[in-house]
């Protein structure tokens, strides 16, 4: 449970980079800095659109995408492989205002996920597009391609090993990472979210988590909140997290804080973990959490600007 301040109906940012057992003695001191300095990267990218009087969509976009050119997080390069080795990315982007909404899931080929799942939304007719058709429709819309092993890195190939040296499954490993995602309100009010992942390490080929599902990993809406998930994505979507948060807040009167912890307790008590991230329309940036650590940091119009990890910062 978060204290809450006193917000301001101006822009703010929320932006994480996955929770799980992350505490101090499992870091290395590379890995404590070198995840602060790529989460305050992608903050202040951010910031800069909102303090300039950008978009919520344009805001939540560029901070996804920083993140993912980041290999220390689970997304885009340094994504987490699956159990027969690949790797298959998952986002989505939901703009609040119209509450459109694109997505993608299973890309192995296209140098940015949320970039593609912002095409879906702006550029297509659909919501979620997987797969080849995906990685077509990315080339057709002049998207760039990824390098051949571009998402790939030793420290996810290693994390696979352990899993399968220990004959486990992708819910007994010792997740320290996630998905990165972006929550935001700009100056005009309206809220966006944007979701990006490799998914969890070790599963099977195929497997579609709660990240580019909308109204589960990913949601947005004007009336009530922005979220985006990390987390066991199998009860992120059981649960439609992203909506039952905008539903408490809209519908019963909770608090943006209350909504998500309530929730997140709901995840807990079905045996899940993880974290959300909301923004809300009177300008409050949030978070919510269940495990030891969250990368996460956010910043407001007011002066507020906070990069953390661990559970007791
Ligand atoms: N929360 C990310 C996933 O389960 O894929």
């Amino acid at each position: 449970m978060t204290e809450t301040p006193d917000w301001s109906p101006d822009w703010s940012l929320v932006i994480h980079g996955g929770a799980g057992s992350i505490e101090r003695h499992r870091l290395t001191a590379a890995q404590d800095s070198g995840a602060r300095a790529g989460l305050a990267h992608a903050l202040d990218t951010g910031s800069a659109i909102l303090s300039d009087g950008g978009s919520a969509v344009d805001a939540v976009e560029a901070a996804v995408r920083v993140l993912e050119e980041d290999p220390h997080f689970n997304a885009g390069r340094g994504a987490a492989f699956a159990r027969d080795g690949s790797i298959e990315l998952d986002a989505a982007i939901m703009d609040g205002h119209t509450r459109a909404a694109g997505s993608v899931a299973g890309i192995t080929a296209t140098r940015s996920p949320v970039g593609l799942a912002r095409r879906v939304m702006e550029a297509s007719p659909h919501v979620l597009l997987s797969g080849a058709g995906a990685e077509i429709f990315a080339r057709e819309q002049g998207l760039a391609a990824a390098e051949p092993g571009w998402f790939a890195t030793d420290e996810r190939r290693r994390q696979l090993d352990e899993l399968l040296a220990r004959n486990a499954d992708a819910f007994d490993v010792d997740m320290k990472y996630g998905t990165v995602g972006a929550v935001a309100r700009d100056r005009a009010g309206h809220l966006a979210a944007a979701t990006s992942t490799g998914g969890v390490t070790g599963k099977r080929w195929g497997r579609i988590g709660d990240s580019p599902l909308i109204g589960a990993g990913t949601h947005a809406d004007d009336r009530s909140s922005a979220v985006s998930c990390t987390g066991s994505g199998e009860f992120f979507i059981r649960i439609g997290v992203g909506h039952e948060i905008a539903a408490r807040i809209r519908l019963a009167g909770d608090t943006p804080q209350v909504a998500a912890d309530t929730v997140m307790a709901e995840v807990q008590a079905l045996g899940g973990t993880g974290g959300v991230i909301v923004t809300g329309p009177a300008g409050e940036a949030l978070w919510s959490f269940t495990t030891p650590g969250m990368y996460r940091a956010r910043a407001t119009a007011a002066g507020l600007r906070e990069v953390a990890i661990y559970g007791d910062e």
